[in-house]
């Protein structure tokens, strides 16, 4: 590799304005790493004219970025633009085509083009790097691909999306609504403000499962969508009975291999107070690998925000300088096996159920009945009369039943006039 590297940033907004800063203000540092010298000779983002919170050289700034490979001096591309397809996506192509390294924190773009663009690095004998793609600054990537690499993992999981944390723990906290929660994130910059939809309805942490799951299980990236469910049905009410149970509620991805099948799911999950996952709080991600001979092993740090995201950018800068071309999946893509999904219906849990319902004879029983009827054991109930307005809250954690039962037998409790609304459902993690 050459003693002189260029460099250029598309997109320059919250990550990549940081970043370009730190490329700017670590050039030392990194030389005495690497022994390599960087030149930022490109930048690119929509509008030459936004203020950014650190200066941008205008006289490398591009309004296309696709005009940056009419240079053909780039030997090394950071792509933060942020969109599956479209722009993004041309330009990391086009940089792969024209034997240029690519490193990325976009994972709506690896989770959905990972296994073509692999391809295209592989075939073009250039690095792809997209360690903050899942889980901001946690090297969770790195440690799968070279620090557990001759292990065989058997599951991995964790919470993987800050902002669902955060609502979760501050509705916990403050004693507070989804509603105003939600509002005092966005205020705060941990919730997109236009449309905070993919962190909470899951698709974000699903979009990470995906990634972990192919690197962990050597996989192609799969397409099946096993179960996703997002926070947004939490009402506070559960987050207080979860804590009388001593309990916290959780938005858990989970990945594992179930009889040769992959499963891979997003959902709240109920889980011990005490244990490491229920006291991983605000916006703080943590990932567990299981895996044979470690072990578990356990990774938690800040999984959003431009310095997080940019330190692993930089931690993906250095394995390129330090040399060597690496697959980006860790093994060979023709190597990388597809596998089949796992039959949800077959997921079996203890479930939390909260029925809502009118307080007069008989209701109790006809829900105790109908679980009967689908083989679902009850291993606690709790009833709370509201006398006021004739009503009363049942809880009822189940022993374990599978999703086919529990689907099947909430979908009756649809036409009771008695149950005013459809059960609420939360799954206890094993
Ligand atoms: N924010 C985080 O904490 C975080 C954490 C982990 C990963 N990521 C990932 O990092 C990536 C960037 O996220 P972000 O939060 O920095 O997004 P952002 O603030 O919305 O920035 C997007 C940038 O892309 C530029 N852009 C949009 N269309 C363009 C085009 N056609 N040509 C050139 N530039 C264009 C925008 O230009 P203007 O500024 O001129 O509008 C802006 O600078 C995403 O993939 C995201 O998933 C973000």
């Amino acid at each position: 590799m050459k003693m002189n590297l260029n460099i250029a940033v598309v997109g320059l907004g919250q990550v990549g304005n940081y970043l370009l800063n730190e490329l700017n203000t670590k050039k030392k540092e990194i030389e005495l790493i690497t022994g390599k010298r960087i030149n930022i000779v490109a930048v690119s983002a929509k509008n030459i004219k936004k203020k950014r919170k650190f200066k941008v050289n205008k006289d490398i700034f591009f309004k296309n970025p696709l005009d940056i490979f009419k240079l053909n001096k780039v030997d090394i591309l950071f792509e933060a633009i942020g969109m599956s397809d479209g722009i993004s996506k041309k330009v990391v192509e086009t940089a792969l085509r024209n034997k240029i390294h690519v490193i990325t924190p976009n994972k709506a773009l690896i989770s959905k083009h990972g296994d073509y663009l692999a391809k295209l690095a592989e075939d073009n004998n250039v690095n792809l790097e997209f360690e903050a793609s899942v889980a901001g600054g946690i090297p969770i990537l790195r440690t799968i691909k070279e620090g557990l690499a001759t292990n065989k993992i058997t599951k991995v999981y964790g919470i993987l999306n800050g902002t669902s944390n955060y609502i979760l723990s501050e509705m916990r906290n403050s004693k507070d609504s989804f509603a105003n929660v939600l509002k005092k994130a966005q205020k705060l910059g941990y919730a997109e403000p236009g449309n905070p939809k993919l962190d909470l309805n899951g698709f974000d942490a699903f979009a990470k499962v995906r990634i972990l799951s192919a690197l962990a299980f050597n996989t192609k990236i799969s397409k099946y969508k096993c179960l996703m469910e997002g926070i947004e049905k939490i009402e506070l009410k559960d987050i207080e009975i979860a804590s009388q149970l001593n309990l916290r509620i959780k938005l858990l991805g989970i990945s594992e291999i179930i009889n040769g099948c992959l499963f891979e799911t997003v959902h709240p999950c109920l889980v011990s107070k005490n244990s490491y996952i229920g006291n991983v709080s605000g916006v703080m991600n943590a990932v567990i690998l299981e895996g044979k001979p470690v072990g578990e092993s356990i990774l938690q740090g800040e999984g959003a925000g431009p310095g997080p995201t940019s330190s692993s950018l930089l931690s993906d800068l250095l394995s390129i300088l330090k040399g060597d071309i690496k697959k980006p999946f860790g093994i060979p893509n023709n190597k990388r096996k597809s596998i089949k999904c796992y039959n949800v219906n077959n997921y079996t849990n203890s479930l939390y159920l909260r029925f809502e319902v009118k307080d007069k004879p008989g209701v109790l029983s006809r829900i105790t009945n109908r679980l009967a009827q689908y083989k679902i054991s009850v291993k606690r109930m709790i009833q709370t009369p509201d006398k006021k307005n004739n009503k009363a809250t049942v809880v009822i954690i189940t022993h374990k039943t599978s999703e086919l039962n529990s689907n099947n037998c909430l979908a009756k409790f649809k036409k009771d006039k008695d149950i005013l609304k459809y059960p609420t459902l939360i799954r206890i993690h094993n």
